[in-house]
């Protein structure tokens, strides 16, 4: 299918769109970038606050997980980059730097399936997957993580720094639109309703969503992290797959994706020996 006819994504349609406090009220709607993630760490660094969002209608080095390629035409797609700010005590940040990404895509995921009417599920960590194939992916990079130098405050109080959660859709691009190595493994919105979807509509709606999870993730962190487990278990199409994974490590290891870890973390039944892996980081395939 060709890609279906879609509305530029301006401004004034997203704004007429959104029903959050703090994400998108900052908005940076672009025609062309290098990469939303990119633009949105350099707006960070140079003092933009908690929830300013940037979107594209095409990004030429767009950046997808573990330094790979993001493919990003202006074919009706989603590219977009929300930058979150909160203040986090130090015991916590660790996990709640690996939650965020997680919590993050099941709020794509709910905002994908209540505007678009598919049933999305993700693969560990934050692949957006309708079917085995492969929707979209979030990329969250963090920087400026120290203390604040208020000498008001005691140093071990809270550190201060930034996510910038980069989410990529396949929105309206239709297969052909697909370059050939991807054909066989990537789909969009548009080919799975066989209608165009308005991305302010659906831009909208995963602020919403995201506005709503990163509100409760940190007060929640210290005591409720089974309830994260549970809800991110349920969007979880890896678990109980046998799967390979390529850790960080340049290692590759073969097993049954058993469970998450309190931490986020992929519990991997190891096939060779029974025993099991946590991983932190990797690139995950389903073999079945
Ligand atoms: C993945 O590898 O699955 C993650 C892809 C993330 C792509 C998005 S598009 C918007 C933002 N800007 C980037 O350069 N990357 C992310």
């Amino acid at each position: 299918m060709p890609s279906i006819p879609f509305q530029p994504l301006t401004r004034e349609a997203v704004l007429a769109q959104l029903r959050t406090k703090t994400l998108g009220r900052s908005l940076h709607v672009l025609d062309e970038v290098a990469s939303t993630n990119t633009y949105a760490s350099e707006l960070a660094q140079r003092g933009a606050g908690h929830g300013t969002v940037v979107v594209a209608e095409r990004q030429t080095a767009g950046k997808g997980r573990l330094g790979r390629h993001w493919h990003s035409p202006a074919a009706g797609n989603l590219y977009c980059s929300v930058i979150i700010q909160q203040p986090v005590p130090p015991a916590l940040l660790a996990t709640w730097l690996s939650w965020l990404p997680l919590v993050s895509a099941v709020s794509v995921a709910r905002a994908v399936q209540t505007i678009a009417e598919v049933h999305p599920s993700l693969k560990w960590p934050n692949d957006v997957l309708i079917g085995d194939w492969k929707l979209g992916g979030l990329l969250c990079e963090s920087g400026g993580w120290s203390a604040p130098s208020s000498p008001s405050r005691p140093v071990t109080d809270r550190l201060e720094g930034f996510v910038v959660i980069g989410i990529g859709l396949n929105v309206n691009m239709g297969r052909g639109d697909f370059p050939e190595e991807l054909r066989s493994l990537a789909t969009s919105l548009a080919e799975e309703t066989s209608h165009a979807v308005d991305r302010s509509v659906l831009l909208a709606a995963i602020l919403s969503e995201l506005e709503d999870s990163t509100e409760r993730l940190l007060p929640s962190l210290s005591k409720e992290r089974d309830r994260f487990v549970t809800e991110y278990s349920r969007w979880c199409t890896t678990l109980g797959r046998p799967v390979r994974v390529s850790l960080a490590d340049g290692r590759t290891v073969e097993g049954r994706a058993d469970s998450i870890g309190t931490d986020g973390s992929l519990r991997l039944v190891l096939a060779e020996t029974g025993t099991t892996l946590e991983i932190r980081a990797g690139d995950v395939l389903h073999l079945r």
